[in-house]
């Protein structure tokens, strides 16, 4: 028999108040991510900043302006797309997530919003989704680019915006990378 799919709302709703990990202690709001149910791409951040924190959705500050620029210079609809982050809430002066935290919030939140939406691909933006997910500890520089495919599910490893905000080399080899999800999506973005 099918088990049921998890409802995305109920899960956002159940984020919105999480004190599983420590980092409900610092933050103003949880973001849960957004997007359609019926998304086929998901993309998976690092943490939500400070403007996120703010405001309580992904991907809205500086690093999130480029990502959309460059979904958009692909042709692919970013609101097509679900977006979140490994970790729902800001750590404190945005410092890398730590271990505990990413296990924790994977196994109460994203691993259910996969099974919600059930995406045909899966973007991991950056390392620490990589870690999260994967759990491989390979530099990005080595691991970019490639679609591996884990438990039924299709992911595809990139770099994080900001840093191909920083360096046009990072950014030419995320657009290559992400020039992929069509291709895995049959050309239909
Ligand atoms: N970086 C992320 O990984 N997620 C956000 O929501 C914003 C910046």
């Amino acid at each position: 028999m099918a088990t049921k799919r998890p409802d995305l709302q109920r899960l956002a709703r159940g984020i919105q108040r999480c004190r599983a990990c420590r980092l409900h202690e610092s933050r103003r709001h949880a973001v849960p991510g957004e997007g359609p149910r019926a998304a086929r791409v998901m993309l998976v951040g690092e943490a939500p900043g400070e403007k996120e924190d703010d405001e309580g959705r992904p991907f809205i500050g500086r690093s999130g302006k480029f990502l959309s620029q460059i979904l958009t210079e692909l042709g692919l609809a970013r609101d097509q797309m679900f977006i979140t982050s490994a970790v729902k809430c800001r750590p404190p002066k945005n410092r890398t997530p730590r271990p505990d935290e990413l296990d924790i919030c994977r196994d109460r939140w994203l691993d259910s919003q996969i099974d919600a939406i059930q995406p045909r691909v899966i973007v991991l933006l950056g390392g620490t989704p990589v870690r999260q997910l994967l759990d491989e500890t390979t530099k990005l520089n080595e691991l970019h680019g490639r679609v591996i495919k884990k438990d039924g599910r299709t992911y595809l490893i990139t770099y994080h915006p900001a840093a191909a905000m920083r360096f046009p080399r990072i950014a030419a080899a995320m657009r290559k990378d992400l020039k992929k999800v069509r291709r895995l999506l049959g050309n239909s973005a």
